[in-house]
């Protein structure tokens, strides 16, 4: 084991090269093939960079029609999906339902895609993101007890996850554009984000050429933890907890400095980003407009920001260079849509979709070598065995 060097956590070590998402967590610059996260967030439609992510370019209106249209002819989803959805309690996380429903895709789509081919690999990338939109949505539509709905064709991808989502048959269901405009934000702003936990998992499980969509499940479970993406569901329950108790939020700062204590804030700090998110201001911002827009005076925003203010004020925060993340303030507007508190990190998940993708391509037509790391063995030395009446 002499030449193995451990590093808990794989906090400095490069697990591949890849030519998607550049981040700079010094400086707080986070780039899609390029492109700032702000341009793309301020100009994009979540589909464009999508495929920007997954084919290195952004399409010319050609290849986008093209590409949303065969998207949509994915869209329809084997009936017998339905039955394996309703075969779930109610009560179950919708990301345990998304991730085993994702999983169940593989037996609807068993052909395995030659990743040679770039017009196969093409439409297991838009089979990938059809399916699993639809089957995100149903998830909520099952924890509801609400019918199933399908995708139009006639509308944008965006203003289809929110009639998927929320669309009540005979009712009239108009779709509000600022909401479209934050949930399409946010989505790119979700996009990839190189080697998080999520994605390496995708990376690690697609290593071994299991399948896009066994590759995706995974992908799912490793985002559902509180440290990961289930962070934006965690910070609005830490909110409520600390608007329940009063508002008093010097005491939860101080909750989370005690090392006694297993309270972190959440939404807080970053593996990468030691000076700021740039995805969390962008966020923030974001969540005023809609606030704004909605006519929504949600108590919960002011704790929030009043607890970036002292924390970021605070020399246990300052020393550790913790701010805010992504997840600390994604969940107030995924609040204002009127999306149940167990769904945000799904959402998060159609948003990081391109990115597994993406990571899942390259690897794959990269041949990159099956992932596989070391360990340095702390166990017992050689032993001889103790039959069992000995014992
Ligand atoms: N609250 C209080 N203290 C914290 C926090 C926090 N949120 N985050 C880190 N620290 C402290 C930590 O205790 C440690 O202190 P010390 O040096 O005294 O032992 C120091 O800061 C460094 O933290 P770490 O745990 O070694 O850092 P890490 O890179 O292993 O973990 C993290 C990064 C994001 C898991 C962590 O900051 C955390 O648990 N944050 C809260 C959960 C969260 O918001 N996750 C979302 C991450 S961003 C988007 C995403 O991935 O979905």
């Amino acid at each position: 084991t002499g030449l193995i060097t451990l590093d808990s956590g794989y906090k400095n070590t490069g697990s591949c090269k890849s030519a998607i998402t550049f981040l700079d967590g010094e400086r707080g610059i986070l780039r899609y093939r390029g492109y700032n996260i702000e341009d793309l967030a301020a100009n994009a439609e979540f589909l464009e960079v999508a495929y920007l992510l997954i084919f290195g370019e952004l399409p010319t209106a050609e290849e986008y029609d093209h590409f949303k249209k065969t998207i949509h002819k994915y869209t329809i989803v084997h009936e017998d999906m339905r039955h394996i959805i309703d075969g779930f309690p109610r009560s179950a996380h919708p990301m345990g339902v998304l991730s085993s429903a994702t999983s169940a895709l593989t037996a609807f789509n068993p052909v395995p895609v030659n990743v040679k081919c770039n017009k196969d690999v093409y439409q297991a990338v838009c089979k990938a993101i059809a399916k699993f939109t639809i089957i995100a949505t149903w998830v909520y539509r099952k924890r509801e007890g609400l019918p199933l709905n399908y995708y139009k064709n006639s509308t944008g991808y965006i203003e289809n996850i929110l009639r998927l989502f929320f669309e009540i048959p005979s009712e009239e269901y108009s779709i509000n554009p600022t909401i479209v405009s934050a949930l399409n934000k946010l989505l790119i702003l979700h996009g990839d984000h190189e080697q998080n936990c999520s994605t390496s998992t995708v990376r690690l499980v697609g290593s071994s050429e299991a399948g896009l969509f066994a590759s995706i499940s995974s992908g799912v479970s490793a985002l559902w933890g509180r440290l990961h993406g289930g962070a934006n569901q965690a910070v609005i329950e830490m909110l409520e907890e600390i608007k329940a108790d009063g508002g008093d939020v010097d005491k939860f700062i101080n909750k989370a400095k005690d090392k006694n204590d297993p309270f972190r804030l959440m939404g807080f700090g970053h593996r990468v980003y030691k000076n700021f998110d740039p995805r969390a201001k962008i966020i923030k911002k974001a969540a005023d407009d809609v606030l704004h827009a909605l006519g929504i005076d949600d108590p919960i925003f002011d704790i929030a920001k009043h607890l970036e203010k002292v924390a970021l004020e605070d020399d246990y925060f300052k020393s550790r260079n913790l701010y805010p993340n992504v997840d600390f303030y994604s969940g107030i507007i995924y609040k204002a849509l009127g999306m149940h508190l167990e769904m945000f990190t799904v959402l998060f998940a159609i948003g990081r979709l391109p990115g597994w993708i993406a990571q899942w391509k390259e690897m794959r037509q990269g041949g990159e070598p099956i992932g596989r790391p070391r360990q340095i063995y702390t166990g017992a030395k050689e032993r001889a065995f103790v039959a069992l009446d000995k014992r």
